[in-house]
């Protein structure tokens, strides 16, 4: 793309900007705070027209050029303020107003508030032109923390948190919702949250579930939808950061990040565990443990020590408890 060095930054990375592009999918749609085009172009492949504004005439200058070499034509671009009535009567009834707003280059906390332009304040510019919006919000929110009635959508990328899209008007499907790319997988939340039977030791599969669904916090109805044909389901949290779906049968789930085959759970002792793995064909062995990160190299090594084999394992410890683990 061409860009300065910020508009890069924070462009829509490819497979969000289509991801969105297809859920927004209408006739006529702005993009209010534009940027380099990083999301345009995915709406102007989905959209009949769209309207590109941005503030920064650098910005809007190179969303511009990079619409004119994919070959799309059906984008109108206007540098101004968003709020401003320049940007606003001269556009005509929208199906929907899309804002991924600038934020803070650094907050202690992340605040819905300090968005810019606000989103209260895009809401009431554009309350003539439609009732559909959709905006950008920093994932680090809960959804306790986003005080408007819409839906919270989470979405991870690659295994990792990314983005946090929120719908209102008929946009808004649910209250939460979380989805991963590129797979994806999807959930919505549906009334309370059912029981899940919480495990202290993992059973035969362990499954790490994506980012997002935690973060919305729909884990719980993630495992009573798995429950359905798998009724030995149950959650096992590892520490404060990781908690697992765990089942004697080997499932699938477009929203599990990564599935793992336990070996073997036993005390953590190092000897104990190297003599494991030398034995059994290892030649790595990924310490994924809240260990002071002075230490995890030297832990590493003797537990890596004198392995030849092929395999990987992934090692996880809850207390003192180490769990052996080999991705499926
Ligand atoms: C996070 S960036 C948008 C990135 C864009 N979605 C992309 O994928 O390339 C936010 C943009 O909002 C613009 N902006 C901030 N306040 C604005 C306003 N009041 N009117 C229009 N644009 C604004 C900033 O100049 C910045 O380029």
């Amino acid at each position: 793309m061409f860009s300065d060095k910020d508009g890069v930054r924070f462009a829509t990375p490819e497979d969000v900007g289509r991801y969105r592009a297809m859920r927004l999918r209408c006739r006529t749609i702005a993009d209010i705070s534009c940027g380099v085009g990083g999301q345009t172009i995915y709406f102007a492949n989905e959209c009949e027209q769209v309207y590109a504004i941005e503030v920064d005439p650098e910005k809007i200058a190179y969303a511009r050029k990079n619409c004119q070499r994919l070959g799309i034509t059906n984008v109108e671009f206007i540098c101004a303020d968003a709020l401003s009535t320049e940007a606003i009567d001269c556009l005509p009834q929208l199906d929907v107003v899309f804002s991924d707003p600038a934020r803070p280059a650094s907050e202690n906390m992340r605040d819905i508030n300090s968005l810019q332009p606000s989103i209260p304040d895009v809401m009431a510019a554009y309350s003539a032109k439609t009732s559909n919006f959709a905006f950008e919000a920093p994932p680090q929110l809960t959804p306790e923390r986003i005080p408007f009635d819409c839906e919270k959508e989470y979405l991870s990328l690659e295994g990792k948190m990314n983005r946090m899209n929120l719908y209102f008007g008929d946009l808004k499907k649910c209250g939460v919702s979380a989805i991963a790319l590129p797979s994806g997988g999807r959930i919505e939340s549906a009334g309370e949250a059912p029981l899940i039977r919480i495990s202290e030791e993992p059973l035969l599969y362990a499954y790490e579930p994506e980012e997002s669904v935690e973060r919305a916090g729909l884990l719980a109805q993630m495992a009573g939808e798995i429950r359905e044909h798998t009724p030995d389901i149950s959650l096992f949290r590892i520490d404060k950061k990781r908690i697992f779906l765990t089942s004697m049968e080997e499932i699938d789930h477009r929203l599990f990040k990564n599935r793992y085959k336990v070996l073997n759970t036993s005390g953590f002792d190092i000897t104990a565990i190297n003599t494991y793995l030398r034995e059994n064909d290892f030649k790595a062995v990924l310490l994924r443990a809240a260990v002071d990160p002075k230490d995890y190299w030297g832990i590493r090594n003797r537990l890596e020590e004198g392995l030849k084999g092929k395999r990987k394992a992934h090692l996880f410890l809850k207390g003192d408890i180490a769990i052996l683990c080999e991705e499926l």
